[in-house]
């Protein structure tokens, strides 16, 4: 199970410092299935890290370029991220897809030069409400899945991301959540995506302390991709404690 804080472009280094602290004594309780991971602001990569030392807390960046180095002004290397301490890296988030243009096949060469800095790419998906009206929602996200995620790599986390659902406090029917879930599960098999370990899918999407509950007790969601609600350590301290009852309860 992976709990998973995505901080966009929010917080500052005093925010982060607090934020660890606060949730120290959470951190204690999971058990070693659990992961809880924030993903601050790039800038805040090296300090978060050096701060969750020995906590149990990972650390992952938001993006990452294709390339290992070069000439790309204001971009960053899997590998910096790798010497800053971070372990994961989110990567094709619906806001990077549709403000920054970015497409699957950038996505695809991203997730590549992760794996092979040592980082685990957690790939985000999700269908537009027009696509989901149009009940595209499979066919679309299985598509992303088949363009967006290079074959062979050690280890993969897909994000399901219901574009509608990111900050709108709408969240899928459960039985949606499910059939989406499982259909990324099979188009990881059907494309032989990873080698080492079969493919983790968080949902994302409005995932908060009051949801988080009925959310990760659903079949096949390995953990959730949090925005709004990881800001404050006590609402993401509720949502990783929703995450151990449910992997107590088995
Ligand atoms: P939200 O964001 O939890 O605020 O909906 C999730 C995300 O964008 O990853």
């Amino acid at each position: 199970m992976h709990i998973i804080a995505n901080w966009k472009m929010h917080g500052d280094a005093d925010r982060v410092n607090a934020w660890i602290s606060a949730l120290k004594p959470t951190l204690k309780t999971l058990p070693a299935t659990t992961n809880a991971v924030l993903c601050p602001p790039a800038l805040w990569v090296a300090l978060a890290a050096h701060a969750a030392s020995g906590s149990g807390l990972a650390i992952g960046g938001q993006d990452c370029h294709g390339e290992e180095k070069g000439a790309f002004t204001g971009e960053i290397s899997a590998s910096m991220l790798v010497k800053a301490g971070a372990r994961y890296v989110l990567l094709g988030h619906s806001e990077r897809r549709t403000l920054m243009g970015e497409t699957s096949a950038s996505v695809a060469k991203k997730a590549l030069a992760a794996s092979h800095a040592g980082l685990i790419p957690v790939v985000c998906i999700g269908e537009t409400l027009t696509e989901r009206k149009a009940g595209r929602t499979i066919e679309v996200i299985c598509t992303q899945m088949k363009e967006s995620i290079p074959q062979g790599v050690p280890e993969v986390i897909v994000a399901y991301e219901p574009v509608w659902a990111i900050g709108s406090g709408l969240t899928p029917e459960v039985d949606d959540i499910v059939a989406a879930h499982r259909a990324i599960a099979e188009a990881a098999r059907l494309h032989q995506l990873t080698h080492d370990k079969p493919v983790s899918v968080v949902y994302g999407g409005s995932v908060n302390s009051t949801n988080a509950a009925s959310i990760l007790g659903l079949s096949g969601v390995d953990g959730a991709l949090v925005g709004g609600a990881s800001l404050e350590a006590e609402s993401f301290a509720s949502i990783l404690e929703a995450a151990n009852a449910c992997v107590t309860a088995g």
